[in-house]
């Protein structure tokens, strides 16, 4: 794996990464317990962790989540191809860790995050995985990837993932309109499968706080339940619905901590 070591500097010359800006990728590497950050990641990073000393559980548990789901769609749901947007790919419990008999395009805006993914594939693969630099506020540019398009087969249901991604895709750079030209070609029995950050239940002001952090660096904008459910208008939700990431379908594998998952809610939507 290629790393960057956190104190020194990046080791190597990253096309497309500055350094000095905070970047939701890594930031979440750092909330993960991860060591693949530059130090204006971790300082922007401890400034959002001192308004919401919970952020490192609620990434474990969007983890957990994240694995819940595809198995969900996996062993119960027969889906045999995921799109993964805004991938972020840690070093493990990936999707096509998950579900190894699946193929998987994993998408992401990060260069870095794709230099690493790459450099995972290249002894994991096996032929069933791509990785494609695409950013989500371009939907048909991923659409029209050779990458994707020629991969998975958009007659068969497909589970399209946007786990911890839209609250980096602003209504005003197009997130709905984004959602939607991703759900338009998918075929029936096909899923979405959403996580989210929310406002629910927390300060007004700790939310206008926390959205500055990020907001000096990328787009980023938390939403209401409402805001959130309305990405899955028009689909069948699974069981529970859209809950707290803790609650969607627990099987007992949790950081355990009280409160950890509050701030994320979660949900899965079918094709009909
Ligand atoms: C919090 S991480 C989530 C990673 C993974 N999906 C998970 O839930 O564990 C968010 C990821 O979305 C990516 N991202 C942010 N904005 C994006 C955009 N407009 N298009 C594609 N990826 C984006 C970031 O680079 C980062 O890797």
């Amino acid at each position: 794996m290629v790393m960057v070591m956190k104190d020194k500097g990046p080791s190597l010359d990253w096309a497309g990464v500055d350094p000095t800006v905070p970047n939701s990728a890594r930031m979440y590497v750092y909330f993960l317990g991860g060591k693949d950050y530059f130090p204006a990641d971790v300082a922007a990073a401890r400034k959002v962790q001192e308004l919401q000393p919970l952020i490192k559980y609620n990434s474990r548990e969007n983890r957990y989540f994240l694995r819940r789901a595809v198995t969900y769609l996996t062993n119960e749901a027969g889906v045999r191809q995921f799109l993964d947007i805004g991938a972020g790919l840690p070093t493990q419990g990936n999707v096509h860790e998950i579900a190894p008999e699946a193929r998987v395009v994993y998408v992401d805006n990060d260069p870095k995050v794709i230099v690493h993914a790459r450099a995972l594939m290249a002894d994991h693969d096996g032929g069933r995985v791509r990785v494609v630099q695409g950013d989500a506020r371009d939907p048909e540019a991923i659409l029209d990837d050779p990458q994707v398009t020629g991969f998975l087969d958009f007659d068969q249901p497909i589970g399209l993932l946007m786990v911890g991604l839209l609250h980096f895709v602003p209504d005003r750079n197009g997130a709905h309109e984004a959602v939607e030209a991703f759900r338009r070609p998918l075929a029936s029995g096909s899923y979405l499968v959403i996580s989210h950050g929310t406002q629910e239940g927390f300060d007004r002001q700790m939310v206008a706080d926390v959205n500055q952090v990020y907001e000096q660096a990328m787009p980023y904008q938390m939403r209401t339940r409402e805001q959130i459910a309305r990405f899955f208008a028009g689909l069948d939700m699974i069981e529970p619905g859209l809950v707290t990431v803790t609650d969607w379908r627990p099987d007992g594998i949790t950081t355990g901590v009280a409160g950890a998952g509050r701030g994320v809610l979660a949900g899965v939507g079918r094709v009909p």
